[in-house]
């Protein structure tokens, strides 16, 4: 388990916290009494207030009107529901801009954009950085000893919608992040190799964003602008973050993130934070959408270092931004929720409270829909509550694993630069296959920065970590030496944090470390694939290698190599390191995996039946076809959270079939004894208090 994340703090909520996002702004005060009634009938223990009233907070600059304010904190303190305060300045109201209109953000393309929406501010903004940290002060001194206060809740979704900006300020405030960066204009022109095209700089006042080019701008340029654009915004965040905790320095303190968000390296931020929190939608389109929901909520624990984090957000139903907005169907709601408890949340909060009658997400689910009580999703919420409140005591526990997935936002931005040899390689695709093979087997993984200790670990997985420092490439050697096992995909170790190709030959820094050597690359076409001697197939990528030491797992039997090494495998010190040249389909990355696992005494799934039936998702969406290679890879998820001397079992089923798995302990949920195993309805949860805690298996075989 990674150990970053060190400041954890939870805010006194017994539990696990429950509640969202309550904006009691949006409607006239006679309903707040009904709300807080109805909060108690649902059990909720935590709101997230004022997430987008600065223009109610302070209606003119440094004038302040927290009348309506004081009543909602003052009416959830006398109730007992706790409450996560944002900081409210997510979006500047009209005086804003209109007074500072240099604040409104500007497009590569060199647009400005209004406000009319929200988020419109450029995050340089020295006039936004001025008014929201004022704002914040005002609220710190205010409520700072309010009983109802918990936490902090800093601004709202990060970059959400406006994650770079390029107007003139940005400039300004780039050049001064690369003077810190690099020092001298030499340094920068040689890390960025302007030579060239002609781009060399002569003076720092030349050097601009990466504004829109005839043709491809500088990668290097590009990718310290990402760079520059996380930090911009976590330095934001830190400013506001700093006027709390000096005038409230014991309260918890976090900012919401978005998952697999790719214009904010969460690692970075992470450590800033009290408590990690996130915002989870489903996409009701994705067939796959509750391993997509197990994988963010992975990143989420890892991101924390293990702790408990917050689920933040997430829809009762429907929301309002996808093309086609699907309702969840019955027992979703419990499923999705439970599954992020399963893997470490210890608060399950919604956007948003009461569905809202106006403005542009009227039409997106809340914990009250418009149709009031008598709905599904109103006893689907309250039924959630008291589910929540039986799985008390598992607050606290931790996920433990023993598999890891390197995941690194700078190799996410340099692997997906333009003018690469192919536009099919996608960070995510790859990261995504990975962890859905591991998915299938049951086997939990956290997620890790090149860097990190990996000591905990049996199993590393390499999805194309095409950037990689020498120190990461380093880790990851010396975790193999030292007896792990770690497996990587093409295109990984070509560049250097300067996005300079390492000479030599391809994979440049894993290519000791592999044993091999490759020394062209051959992409596939768009629908090509490939087939393996192992009867595997692989699409995207294939690639010239001679082995350099390793031992050759499978060969391509066709394809544009035909006889070459499709996958390796090299024994280093007590370890193994395995190479694998293709995009492999799910049935043969899952075997692969599973071989792994074997072989480094993880422990997988281990009922191996075949299953022939094709097996129908819960939401009606049938995956079938998951099935391969005599591999059982139903539905079903189990996840142990462990405590001091206690052990939880999470046995979720994603299929339309009852299942019994093998336990024995109490299941929380219902409150029964489970004697050798516990009953799991089609879509149901259960959730066992073990009753040997000690020898509880670190994986539960389903049968
Ligand atoms: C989030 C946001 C919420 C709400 C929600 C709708 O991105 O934080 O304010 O807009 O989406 O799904």
């Amino acid at each position: 388990m990674t150990t970053s994340g060190s400041n954890h703090r939870w805010p006194r909520v017994p539990g696990i916290a429950f509640g969202g996002d309550y904006n009691p702004e949006q409607w006239p005060e006679d309903i707040w009494a009904e709300d807080i009634a109805l909060m108690g009938e649902a059990g909720v223990s935590m709101v997230t207030v004022g997430v987008f009233s600065w223009a109610l907070l302070e209606p003119r600059q440094g004038s302040y009107d927290f009348g309506w304010l004081d009543r909602v904190m003052d009416l959830l303190a006398a109730h007992q529901i706790g409450v996560d305060l944002a900081t409210a300045t997510a979006s500047p109201p009209p005086w804003f801009s209109h007074r500072y209109p240099e604040s409104l953000p500007v497009t590569r393309e060199g647009h400005r954009l209004w406000q009319g929406g929200r988020q419109a501010y450029c995050p340089s903004s020295t006039a936004y950085r001025t008014a929201s940290t004022a704002l914040a002060g005002a609220l710190a001194t205010r409520y700072g000893t309010h009983p109802a206060l918990v936490m902090w809740h800093v601004n709202n979704e990060y970059g959400c919608h406006t994650s770079e900006c390029f107007c003139d300020v940005s400039a300004v405030a780039f050049r001064r992040w690369l003077r810190e960066r690099y020092g001298d204009l030499g340094r920068l022109n040689e890390a960025w190799g302007t030579t060239f095209w002609s781009q060399r700089y002569s003076d720092w006042e030349e050097v601009i964003p990466p504004r829109l080019t005839p043709t491809w701008g500088n990668p290097t340029q590009n990718l310290d602008w990402k760079r520059f654009c996380s930090d911009e915004l976590r330095a934001c965040y830190i400013a506001e973050r700093d006027v709390l905790r000096a005038i409230t320095p014991d309260l918890p303190i976090t900012t919401n993130f978005m998952g697999a968000f790719k214009p904010v390296d969460y690692f970075s931020w992470a450590p800033e934070e009290d408590i990690v929190s996130d915002d989870h939608y489903i996409l009701g389109a994705d067939p796959a959408n509750h391993i997509r929901l197990s994988m963010s909520a992975d990143l989420m624990r890892s991101l924390g270092g293990g702790n408990p984090w917050i689920l933040m957000e997430q829809s009762t139903s429907a929301v309002n931004w996808q093309p086609r907005n699907l309702a969840k169907a019955p027992g979703q709601l419990k499923r999705n929720s439970l599954q992020h408890v399963a893997r470490g949340a210890d608060a399950v909060c919604f956007f948003q409270w009461r569905a809202s009658r106006r403005g542009a997400e009227k039409f997106h689910s809340g914990m009250l829909p418009h149709a009031g009580t008598d709905t599904k999703v109103w006893r689907e919420v309250a039924a959630l509550g008291a589910d929540l409140k039986s799985l008390a005591e598992v607050a606290g526990s931790r996920v433990d694993c023993d598999v890891a997935i390197v995941w690194d936002w700078p190799a996410w931005w340099a692997v997906e630069l333009d003018s690469h040899p192919s536009v099919d390689v996608r960070y995510l695709d790859l990261v995504r296959a990975t962890y859905e093979a591991f998915w299938h087997l049951d086997v939990t993984v956290d997620f890790v920065r090149p860097d990190a200790d990996l000591s905990a670990y049996k199993i590393v997985a390499v999805p194309s970590l095409y950037l990689v420092s020498d120190e990461g490439a380093a880790n990851l050697t010396r975790f193999v030496e030292a007896g792990g096992h770690l497996v990587c995909n093409f295109f990984s170790g070509i560049v250097d944090p300067n996005d300079a190709v390492r000479l030599g030959g391809y994979p440049g820094a894993f290519r000791q470390l592999l044993g091999v050597r490759v020394e062209e690359f051959y992409p596939l076409l768009e629908d090509q694939t490939v087939t393996l001697a192992d009867g595997a197939t692989g699409r995207v990528w294939t690639e010239l290698l001679t082995p350099a030491g390793a031992q050759v797992v499978t060969t391509y039997v066709d394809g544009p190599l035909p006889g070459s090494p499709a996958i390796t495998r090299r024994g280093v010190g007590t370890g193994v390191a395995y190479y694998v040249t293709t995009f492999l389909d799910a049935a043969g990355t899952r075997r692969l995996l599973h071989g792994i696992c074997d072989a480094a005494a993880v422990a997988t799934r281990s009922n191996q039946n075949d299953v022939r039936a094709p097996i129908i998702n819960v939401d009606g969406i049938e995956t079938a076809g998951i099935e391969t290679a005599g591999i059982e890879t139903a539905g079903i998820e189990t996840i142990r959270r462990r405590a001091e001397g206690a052990s939880y079992l999470f046995v979720i089923n994603h299929t339309d079939r009852e299942v019994d798995v093998p336990a024995a302990g109490v299941e929380l949920l219902s409150g029964t004894p489970a004697t050798g195993s516990v009953h799991v309805a089609a879509g149901g949860v259960a959730v066992v208090r073990e009753a040997d805690a000690a020898t509880a298996p670190h994986h539960t075989a389903v049968g």
